[in-house]
């Protein structure tokens, strides 16, 4: 799905986000990265409509209605129901009046791909970060959403997992063709994973790039944050 964005703001006691374009191509991996603060979570968070813009569009294959049943966010705070793992990844399907079979079918696999078949039967809400992180993951794959937002899937948890999350959302990305757009602040992240870089600072676009021009980059800002300095 192609989204694109048009004349956005956001303010809350100032403007938080002021973008005139920004367009995120169909079937890639877009990595949004920039400061604590820049207006990541803010713009993701428009975009999946889980939160309201002051002005401007965004437009989903062209149009303006989003179409909410083929797209998902994950928060980055993972919120799950106080309930089982099996009941928190069924949920998204039964809600699409899936067959009982077919829904254990795909819980089974999902659960298989990203190594949480021991943990079925838990409650969510015991889980460690790391195992939540990857319930809330497949939550969102479950049903093969067109479009996949991610607010840091991958924070806080450790190598191995977060090797397991980018396989499992290169994996899908290649075989779905689901458009994903990624918070991270992970700059190895976005290099292992990411088609496309955006660059946020103070709520406007720095850069927008392939992944090979944006590490080549040499625009003094671009370079100051790959290069791990403050930026003002
Ligand atoms: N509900 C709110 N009320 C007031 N200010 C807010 C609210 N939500 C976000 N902000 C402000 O908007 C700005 C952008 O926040 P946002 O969460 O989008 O940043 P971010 O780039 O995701 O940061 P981080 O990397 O820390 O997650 C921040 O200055 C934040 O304080
Ligand atoms: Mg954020």
């Amino acid at each position: 799905m192609r989204v694109e964005v048009r004349d956005l703001r956001k303010s809350y006691d100032k403007e938080v986000l002021n973008i005139k374009e920004l367009s995120f191509k169909e079937g890639r991996i877009t990595a949004i990265v920039g400061p604590n603060g820049s207006g990541k979570s803010t713009l993701l968070n428009i975009i999946a409509t889980t939160l309201n813009k002051d002005e401007g569009e965004v437009l989903y294959d062209q149009k303006a209605k989003a179409p909410l049943s083929q797209m998902t966010i994950v928060f980055q705070k993972p919120y799950l129901f106080d309930a089982s793992v099996r009941s928190n990844l069924s949920y998204p399907l039964k809600i699409r009046h899936i067959p009982k079979e077919t829904i254990e079918k795909e819980v089974q696999k999902i659960a298989a791909s990203l190594n949480i078949t021991d943990l079925l039967k838990k409650n969510a809400h015991d889980l460690s970060i790391g195992e939540k992180a990857k319930v809330s993951l497949a939550r969102a794959l479950i049903f093969k959403p067109e479009l996949l937002l991610l607010d840091e899937p991958c924070a806080s948890l450790d190598p191995f997992t977060t090797s397991e999350i980018e396989k499992t959302l290169g994996f899908i990305n290649q075989k779905e063709k689901t458009t994903i757009i990624l918070i991270t602040h992970d700059l190895g992240e976005a290099k292992r994973i990411a088609d496309e870089m955006v660059l946020l600072n103070k709520g406007r676009v720095v850069s927008k790039n392939s992944k090979e021009a944006f590490f080549k980059d040499e625009d003094p800002l671009v370079k100051k944050f790959i290069n791990g300095e403050l930026l003002i």
